[in-house]
Formats: structure tokens, C-alpha cells, sequence
């Protein structure tokens, strides 16, 4: 069979995998409560009829509630006239943000208003102010409008911050939301001036108990700094309910008779993926070479091909497994390394792979080694498949959910904590909300749930890794990937956005060079918070005294991987916080705008960075699961050593090996929960929060996106699945 043939095969089964269910739901379909509802066990779906029409009345009770306050707003608008007139007056205090309190961090830009009710209920306005860089502010006002008899005893201090961005007429406005109000007492406003004192915020707080920078969210997820919008909820639940309902039945099977689910039949519950598509066309083909070449370079791992030493022409991909996190003793999770070398079309062929680290349950030397070759036949096959798992664990921990999903939010909370007027929050809130609330749920299904009971890694271990890999991410001197051959086309893709996004940054900073800079101080209040809450950079954490040559050797190779992997320059000088050398570079140092120094390209720099990292790269790791984590033989996130001495080199028929029907079918349910949920893209614009000047940038190459085949209309517009 020719090329063209085999690409003529791969590009139908694609379409024919690219499954959206039309929502068929009645009045009594199942329902999905919510997202953080979600469970790896059975997620918290409304069945019965009667819980269904309970909910039915809540949810209408809800939105009558929602429309009584749109109709109270319009009968009782909130007109922005001042009621005003000799100013004699003003309330005083200062916003700090609640924790840590012995460290009186001051709130800066807080919009405050102070408002009054007539006794006919109409909504009056005394005054308006902003805290100052202090957190301090001085709201003045009239007094005798205050003390009128027409208004009611108690009036409202009220503080605002914004928690949204969006377009309205070409133009992009904040929304201010009402984040706390402060009654005052009309009769205890008798001088020139009521001192509020002290005003302590919980407002996108850091988690005390975390290495890793995150948000703080109480257990039962009330008070989150932000919402989803319905529109992510309504789409989770169209997509999951016949998934999930595949689950529950398979986990009830289990339980009632755990030998009568055969992995076969647990696959073909569920939707047909792109490896049983083309396995049904071509069978073999993706247990090939070419095919693990082409998904090492253009598939969910986007693996980074580290140029041989000394042979031109070939390649390692590397992907680094237990180490020395804690591991548990059912699965194995060893070291894959795998030279390739370029084929005439560009494409990589596997000619090694070496497999160090434990394969078996009696062997537990980590530092043995395997080395298979492609000449071995049966070998090859079950080292291909071993390098496949290992890898399919390192681009979900390691590229998915440090490269995209905590590497974003450490920059959404400093973001949301320090800009307010600078105009660089509307060009990075869009790409950043979302973010800290699916991290929050991920702590659950994923960090708690699935890895710890379906591969070798705990959660504890989970999350050391994590803080590990984010000491190697770092916004300044990141560059796209290099690209090897026209065939290469994750990196041309990843190139060709890097390049759209650096045409919108410097668009938008031309358009609003001024106003950046007026604000700067948030950039440097921004900058601060990001460094000083950053993991420590990843070779400052090696205690190299105590490392045996063998680790030396094994660490030293995984740190010029990584460095490689996340694009990071390991010598760049930075800064120290507290003697420790921190992962993120500074954005700025000063507090006002320099221009005898580099800090308009950082902030640019930074910028581009965080918007790429929350779209694209996500949409890439993410999307790509079903195709490469979506045949539970093909690959998974981890194989059991099971009760021989080949341990897992052995062939896909050994189900001892593979994941048990339990892990197998969760397995199914992950990755077409991650793939199949998508909401919130770039150029459709369900928010109506993207600017329409970058939607034009992104459109106006969709052609040569597709001759990638990237589909630029199915790039997210945020990291929020
Ligand atoms: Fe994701």
C-alpha cells in the first residue's frame, strides 16, 4: 500500500472518530449536577423521575429568583449621577488582602462606591473612589445628602472588582461585580470623617498548604474566586451523560461479577477512537513504526527530538518515569528512551528504545536497563508498547497538567490579585479565567483519583513532580519549538501561532502603550507575586553531593531533556526570594515604567507566553488524548507488573499486564471526558470575550492551519477542561 493510501485511510478514520453527540435529552434524561460533581467512581447524575422534576423546580426557582433581581435592577436602576453637593466628608480605611495577615499586603485599584436607598427603595450615589497603591483610600462625599430623611438608616459601602472582560460594540469593558458590602449606619456619620479601619479581603488568595502556587478554595468549592459560565456546564453534561452512563453500568457489572467485562467488550462501549478506526482498516498499522513515529512527533505528546551526538540524522526522545518519586508496587513506570532517525519524508522511525527502571515485581534495581532494537520482532513490539505508557503518563503529568494547566494558573492568580486599570488585563483575563477552577477539580478526579489508583504514582508523588517540572517553566527567552522536517507538523502549527499571538501583543501595545505604562506599578505588584510564589528553579532542589554516579548520570540527562522540553534557559541569571532561585523570571523590577531597560518586551514576552501556554498548547495535549489514550491495549497511563518474571514486556494479549476492567474503563471515561468537553474557543466566541483584532489575526491563517491539519476553529480560548 503507497503513502498516499495509508494517508487517504488515517484522514478517514479521523473524520469518522470526530464524534459530537447531538443532544437528544428530554424532559427525564439523566442530568450531570455539576461539574465539580464529577467522579473517577459515579459521578453525582440525577436519575430517578422525581429527582429530575425536583431539580426541574429548583432550577426554576433559581432563575426566578435571577429574574426578580433583573427586574428589581430595572425598576430600581442604579443611575451613576452623584448626589452631591459641598464635600464635608469621607469614609477612610485600607483594603489588605486577608492572609498572610502579619504581612499587610495592600489591595491597590479597588473600584468602591457609596450608595444610599430612599425609603421608596431608589438606589442613590454619594461618592466613588479607588484604593491607592497603599490599599488606603478616602472616599469623599456630601453629608447632608446622606442624612436627608428620605433615605434609609443604613447606607453601603460597596467594593468591586472585576471578574470579567467583554466585547460590547468592538470595544472591550469590564465587568464589576459586587464582591462585599459594608453597612454603615446613617446616624453614625456625625463628623468629616467614619473610619472603616482595616478591611481584610479573601480575594484570590494563595493556598497556605501547597509548594505549588494555587488558589485557595474551600472544600465544598463555595466562595471560589470565580465561576464556570453555564454555557462550560451545559456542554459538560450534553457530552458526558451517555459516557458516564457507560461507566456507571460497566462499574455495577464489575461489582456484581468482575470476570463477565472483558477489556474488548469495555472498548467497544464506548466510542470508536482513532487507533481501532484505523486497526479496523489497516490492522496493524498502529502497532507499526511509522505510525509510532508519527505520534511521537505530531500527537498528544508533541514529543521534543534532542539531535544525536554524534550520529546526523537521529534523534532521542526521552521520557523520564518513577525516578525517585514514590511509587507503588502494582504498576510499573519506567524510563523510555527511544533514538530515532529521520526517514527521506521527514518522519521519525524508532531504531532503540532503552527502557530503564523496574519491569517486573522481583527486579526493583532502578537503574537496570534494557535495550531492544527494532530487528527484535515480538520484543519490539512490547518495548514499543512500554515506551508508548511511559510516555502517554509523562505528557498527561507532565506536558498536560504542569506544562499547561498549574504553569497558567500561578500567572491567573497573580494576574487577578494585582491588574486592575492596566489595560494588559484585558488582553490576558480572557485567557486565564477558568483556569484555577478545573485545577480545583483536577485535584480531585485526577491528582486524588485516577493516577494515584491506575499508575505507579501516588498523589504525594503526583504533586512533587508537578512543583519538579514547574522549575523548569519559565515565560522568559521561551521560544517555539524547532522544526525538523515539513513533516513536522506540530511545531510548524505551534510556530505559526506564536507568530499570530506576537502580532497581537504588539498590536495591542501599541494601542495602549500609554495606559501600560501609567499602570505599572500592577506589572511590578504582578511580577512580584509571580516570583515570589514561583517553585524554586528545578537544579536548585538537586542535592548534587549526595547523588550516586548512576543518579548523576540520570539526573543530568533528564535536566538537559526537560530544559529542552519547556524551552528553558537554565543559565539566565534569576532572582532569589528569601535564598532560594526561583523558576519564573522578573517581569519588571521597578515600580514605575523605565524605558532604559527591557521591561516592555518581558511584559510582551510574558504576555504572548501565557496566552500560548492557556490556548494553544492546551488545545493540543488536550484534544489529542481520545486519539492516543483512547484504545486501552494501544496505550494507558500505566501497566501492572502482574506475576511474571517478562513483567510487562509481554504481548497485548497478556491482560494481566493491562489495566484491570475497572482502571480500563475509567480509562475510557478520562479521555473522552478531557477530548470530547470542549467549550469556550477563540473565533466561536461563546463568551463574547475575545478581541475581535486577535479573532481577524487567528482567521486570516486558517488556511495554512489547516494544511497542518489544525483546525483553528477548534482552538480553545482558555485552559478550562
Ligand atoms: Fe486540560
Amino acid at each position: 500500500m503507497t503513502e498516499e493510501e495509508i494517508e487517504k485511510i488515517v484522514d478517514r478514520a479521523y473524520a469518522e472518530t470526530k464524534i459530537r453527540y447531538p443532544y437528544q435529552g428530554g424532559f427525564f434524561s439523566p442530568r450531570l449536577k455539576h461539574i465539580n460533581h464529577m467522579e473517577v467512581g459515579r459521578s453525582k447524575i440525577i436519575q430517578s423521575w422525581y429527582n429530575i422534576l425536583l431539580e426541574w423546580i429548583y432550577e426554576k426557582w433559581n432563575a426566578f429568583g435571577v429574574r426578580y433581581h433583573t427586574w428589581l435592577k430595572r425598576v430600581f436602576p442604579r443611575r451613576n449621577v452623584l448626589f452631591t453637593g459641598h464635600i464635608d466628608s469621607s469614609l477612610v480605611g485600607q483594603l489588605l488582602f486577608a492572609e498572610p495577615a502579619k504581612d499587610n499586603i495592600p489591595i491597590h485599584n479597588m473600584h468602591l462606591e457609596f450608595w444610599g436607598r430612599t425609603k421608596f427603595y431608589q438606589w442613590r450615589k454619594f461618592g466613588e473612589c479607588s484604593s491607592d497603591e497603599n490599599g488606603k483610600f478616602r472616599l469623599e462625599f456630601s453629608l447632608i445628602p446622606t442624612q436627608a430623611w428620605i433615605i434609609k438608616s443604613t447606607l453601603h459601602f460597596e467594593i468591586y472588582q472585576t471578574t470579567d472582560i467583554l466585547c460590547e460594540k468592538g470595544r472591550m469593558v469590564h465587568k464589576q461585580s459586587l464582591f462585599k458590602t459594608i453597612p454603615i449606619k446613617k446616624s453614625d456619620l456625625i463628623g468629616m470623617e467614619y473610619n472603616l479601619r482595616i478591611i481584610r479581603l479573601f480575594l484570590w488568595q494563595y493556598r497556605p498548604d501547597s509548594t505549588i502556587p494555587r488558589v485557595y478554595i474551600k472544600p465544598d468549592g463555595t466562595d471560589a474566586p470565580e465561576e464556570y459560565p453555564e454555557g462550560r456546564v451545559r456542554a459538560m453534561t450534553e457530552q458526558m451523560i451517555p459516557i458516564e452512563l457507560t461507566k456507571v453500568k460497566h462499574l455495577l457489572q464489575i461489582e456484581e461479577d468482575p470476570l463477565s467485562l472483558s477489556i474488548a467488550q469495555i472498548q467497544r462501549d464506548y466510542p470508536k477512537n482513532l487507533t481501532v478506526a484505523i486497526e479496523e482498516k489497516l490492522p496493524g498499522y498502529t502497532r507499526g513504526d511509522d505510525w509510532f513515529g508519527i505520534r511521537e512527533m505530531n500527537g498528544m505528546n508533541m514529543s521534543t527530538f534532542q539531535p544525536d551526538a554524534t550520529t546526523p540524522g537521529e534523534y532521542w526522545v526521552r521520557y523520564f518515569g518513577a525516578c525517585n518519586y514514590e511509587v507503588n508496587d502494582e504498576y510499573a513506570f519506567p524510563t523510555a528512551e527511544i533514538r530515532f532517525r529521520m526517514k527521506p519524508n521527514g518522519l521519525p522511525t524508532p531504531i532503540e528504545i532503552h527502557l530503564t527502571g523496574p519491569l517486573n515485581r522481583f527486579n526493583k534495581d532502578p537503574f537496570q536497563k534494557l535495550v531492544v532494537t527494532s530487528s527484535e520482532g515480538e520484543k519490539w513490539l512490547q518495548a514499543k508498547r512500554v515506551a508508548r505508557v511511559t510516555s502517554a503518563l509523562c505528557a498527561e503529568l507532565d506536558q498536560h497538567l504542569a506544562g499547561t494547566h498549574l504553569n497558567t494558573e500561578q500567572y491567573s492568580i497573580a494576574a487577578h490579585r494585582n491588574i486592575r486599570k492596566n489595560p494588559v488585563i484585558t488582553l490576558l483575563m480572557p485567557h486565564v479565567k477558568s483556569v484555577s477552577l478545573i485545577d480545583n477539580t483536577a485535584d480531585k478526579l485526577l491528582i486524588q483519583g485516577y493516577i494515584p489508583s491506575a499508575t505507579a504514582l501516588t498523589a504525594k508523588s503526583t504533586e512533587k513532580r508537578a512543583a519538579d517540572l514547574l522549575g523548569f517553566q519559565d515565560w522568559k527567552g521561551w521560544k517555539p519549538m524547532k522544526v525538523l522536517s515539513d513533516a513536522h507538523l506540530y511545531a510548524k502549527a505551534e510556530e505559526l501561532y506564536w507568530q499570530v499571538v506576537t502580532e497581537w501583543v504588539d498590536l495591542f501595545f501599541s494601542q495602549h502603550e500609554t495606559e501600560i505604562k501609567k499602570e505599572w506599578l500592577e506589572i511590578y505588584r504582578m511580577s512580584e507575586d509571580l516570583v515570589a510564589h514561583s517553585v524554586p528553579l528545578f537544579t536548585e532542589t538537586v542535592n548534587w553531593d549526595e547523588l550516586s554516579p548512576e543518579e548523576l548520570d540520570f539526573t543530568k540527562r533528564r535536566i538537559e531533556y526537560l530544559a529542552a522540553e519547556y524551552r528553558m534557559d537554565l543559565n539566565l541569571p534569576r532572582k532569589k526570594v528569601k535564598g532560594t532561585q526561583k523558576a519564573i523570571s522578573p517581569i519588571t523590577e521597578s515600580t514605575v515604567f523605565r524605558e532604559d531597560s527591557d521591561d516592555w518586551q518581558n511584559l510582551k514576552d510574558m504576555c504572548r507566553y501565557v496566552i500560548t501556554t492557556a490556548t494553544f498548547l492546551h488545545t493540543w495535549v488536550n484534544e489529542h488524548q481520545y486519539e492516543d489514550i483512547g484504545e486501552v491495549l494501544y496505550s494507558c497511563l500505566g501497566l501492572r507488573f502482574g506475576e511474571k518474571e517478562t513483567g510487562i514486556m509481554a504481548p497485548e494479549s497478556d491482560i494481566s499486564i493491562a489495566p484491570d476492567a475497572t482502571r480500563s474503563t475509567q480509562m475510557m471515561w478520562f479521555s473522552n471526558l478531557l477530548s470530547r468537553t470542549e467549550y469556550g474557543f477563540i473565533l466561536k466566541n461563546e463568551q463574547k470575550d475575545m478581541h475581535p483584532e486577535f479573532m481577524e489575526l487567528l482567521n486570516a491563517k486558517k488556511k495554512e492551519f489547516a494544511a497542518l491539519k489544525v483546525n483553528v476553529e477548534e482552538i480553545e480560548s482558555r485552559t478550562n477542561i
